[in-house]
């Protein structure tokens, strides 16, 4: 998705833009951009392609200014090019602004302004805010903002300048999020959190409808009516050490090896051995409410997904709870039927997620109560929910879910443990059974980690296969899932993933030497099913490798290679199955040179449809 940036204080603006900029490029992008007021006159540079693109053409030619806007674009409306990438200015180059989202009425915008003798340069949705602001500007920009806002139908996140209202940046938001950082004489705006960190950990979130007017003295908040809105000032922990890469090669590496400490990180403080009790009383749900439930219903998208489906057997084990895993931008749509003692459980790492959003609120009136999985504090669905568990997986830099993933699994299994002790029906040894399981997974991820080796050395046999299959059964067919959606999303490989009782529906056609499969088979409730696939597959000159227990010394008789992981609870396996499988796509990526941490066409938060 697209990324903005703005800065008002005492620093060199265009060198602070380029470097948040870097820090939001992760977010996908395909073109970048800043803007100055410089004295009465805005100045704009925009290239196609990487950051280090804009960063040449400011060496050569550069920019000064005392406050800027910055922005990368995610092409939604226009093709790549320096024309459509932000920022983008008025008639008069007197007015520029930087925008994340879509409008969706700019077309009929467009028309209306043209008749009105405005004439537009760009194939983008974006252009149309920059001219009716210009519209509705009679020397405050802040009521112009305002007043064009009312005409914008969809989504937009928007940061605007003005030569005749000088030192003040406005920001709106409806949709995509905007944070504001306020440092001691210096105020920025921006996307999320990653640009702002290390000038400033105060931060404020704008809510949809809201506005903020920065300006000298900082910024002053208020509704798109320009009523004053009370904002709570929140100190964020996250230090800008924990976004950089500390030695590894890309950030999706680090964040594989951050996966031990996520886990330790996500059950710290949340569960009592001595007192046999996971304490999630930060979720905020009353006894009430909690005594209600009966069923639940699980809604994300992508890799959340995936860890949906272990939440949906993590409730039913532990909690005996029946859940349905739906497909956010499946489950919107549909005229699906939610009662009051179902628990919606919402999964989005990033909490920003469009699709997620919408079948959030949608879900929202006609169940019990909300329960959003996130890793970003006062994320749009952090903020939405009834109730929150955050994951603490700390900023996940890389496009491809890999440390934020574990997170939401273990966020899951302690959430169905305090539902299963809630409703009575697991017992304090019970749930310190299982908590002593989740304590034993850092060490024993750690272990997996540690033989990385032999995964790299078998990527290097499979990178040069065009196709992949995935099994797994049970609880392992999740961790298949997100094992083949890694290797599609940051190789480019095509890779599917099937639940090993389906093979002998169809799949099984495509076996061949051509055709590799990772198989999860640790000894579990469908171990013998799973032989019985690889079988099938050994007999069709398949060529499989086998992630399983380590203390397994039969399976190395019925596949080609096999990827020890330790043993660990039925349940806990996903952990450390998972893990290799991260690895495998990681380093057929790599090898493959693909661009591990910005993989083409993704985005590391889809905040549009
Ligand atoms: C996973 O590697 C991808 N980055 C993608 O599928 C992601 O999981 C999906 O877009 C959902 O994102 P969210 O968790 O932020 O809602």
């Amino acid at each position: 998705m697209c990324g903005i940036i703005g800065y008002l204080g005492p620093k060199s603006v265009v060198p602070l833009l380029v470097e948040g900029l870097k820090k939001l490029e992760y977010r996908g992008y395909d073109s970048a951009g800043v803007a100055v007021v410089d004295g009465d006159e805005v100045r704009v540079r925009r290239v196609l392609g990487k950051i280090a693109v804009l960063e040449d053409s400011l060496r050569a030619e550069p920019l000064g200014g005392a406050f800027g806007l910055g922005h990368t674009r995610w092409a939604t409306h226009g093709r790549p090019n320096e024309r459509n990438a932000h920022p983008h200015i008025d008639c008069r180059g007197e007015i520029v602004i930087v925008h994340n989202g879509i409008i969706e009425n700019y077309l009929a915008l467009k028309g209306r302004l043209r008749e009105e003798g405005h004439d537009f340069r760009t194939e983008t949705d974006t252009e149309v805010i920059a001219h009716l602001i210009e519209k509705h500007f009679r020397g405050d920009l802040a009521a112009a903002v305002r007043s064009a806002a009312a005409e914008l139908e969809g989504a937009f996140a928007v940061a605007a300048m003005a030569v005749r209202d000088p030192r003040k940046i406005v920001a709106i938001k409806k949709g995509p999020p905007v944070v504001v950082g306020i440092g001691r004489g210096e105020t920025l705006v921006s996307s999320d959190l990653n640009p702002i960190l290390e000038h400033t950990s105060r931060i404020v979130f704008l809510e949809d409808g809201e506005m903020a007017v920065i300006g000298e003295d900082g910024p002053v908040f208020t509704d798109f009516r320009g009523s004053p809105v009370e904002k709570k000032v929140e100190a964020i922990a996250w230090n800008p050490l924990m976004i950089e890469k500390r030695g590894f090669k890309h950030f999706m590496l680090k964040e594989i090896y951050d996966q031990p400490e996520v886990i330790r990180d996500t059950i710290s403080g949340r569960v009592s051995l001595d007192a046999g009790e996971v304490l999630l009383g930060e979720i905020g749900l009353g006894e009430d409410v909690l005594g209600k439930i009966r069923k639940a219903v699980i809604i994300a998208c992508g890799s959340s997904y995936h860890a949906g489906l272990a939440g949906q057997l993590f409730l039913e084990s532990l909690a005996r709870i029946p859940a349905s895993v739906e497909y956010a931008s499946e489950y919107r749509y549909r005229d699906f039927l939610l009662d009051g003692d179902t628990l919606a459980v919402v999964i989005s790492q990033s909490g920003e997620t469009a699709d997620t959003l919408a079948a959030l609120r949608a879900s929202k009136p006609l169940c019990a109560a909300v329960v959003a999985v996130t890793n970003v504090v006062s994320s749009s669905i952090a903020r939405e929910a009834h109730g929150v568990l955050y994951t603490h997986a700390g900023p996940e830099i890389g496009v491809a879910a890999t440390k934020t993933f574990t997170a939401q699994l273990t966020a899951l299994a302690l959430l169905a443990l305090y539902l299963g002790q809630k409703k009575g029906v697991l017992g304090a040894e019970a749930v310190v059974s299982f908590l002593e399981e989740m304590q034993r997974l850092p060490h024993k991820v750690e272990r997996v980690l540690a033989k990385a080796k032999a995964v790299e050395e078998l990527a290097a046999r499979f990178a040069p296969f065009a196709h992949f299959l995935y099994l797994g059964r049970w609880i392992s067919f999740p961790a298949a899932l997100e094992g083949a959606l890694k290797l599609k999303e940051i190789s480019y490989i095509h890779a599917e993933a099937y639940a090993g009782g389906e093979m002998k529906h169809g799949p099984i056609a495509l076996i061949d030497e051509k055709m590799p499969t990772l198989a999860v088979v640790p000894r579990d409730r469908v171990y013998e099913k799973m032989l019985s696939n690889i079988a099938e597959i050994k007999a069709r000159s398949g060529y499989v490798v086998a992630v399983a227990d380590e203390d397994d010394a039969a399976i190395a008789g019925h596949v080609d290679a096999v990827i020890p992981v330790p043993k660990a609870h039925p349940l806990l396996t996903p952990f450390l199955t998972v893990v290799p499988l991260q690895l495998l796509a990681y380093h057929i990526a790599s090898k493959r040179g693909a661009d591990v941490d910005q993989p083409r066409n993704l985005a590391k938060s889809v905040t549009v449809e």
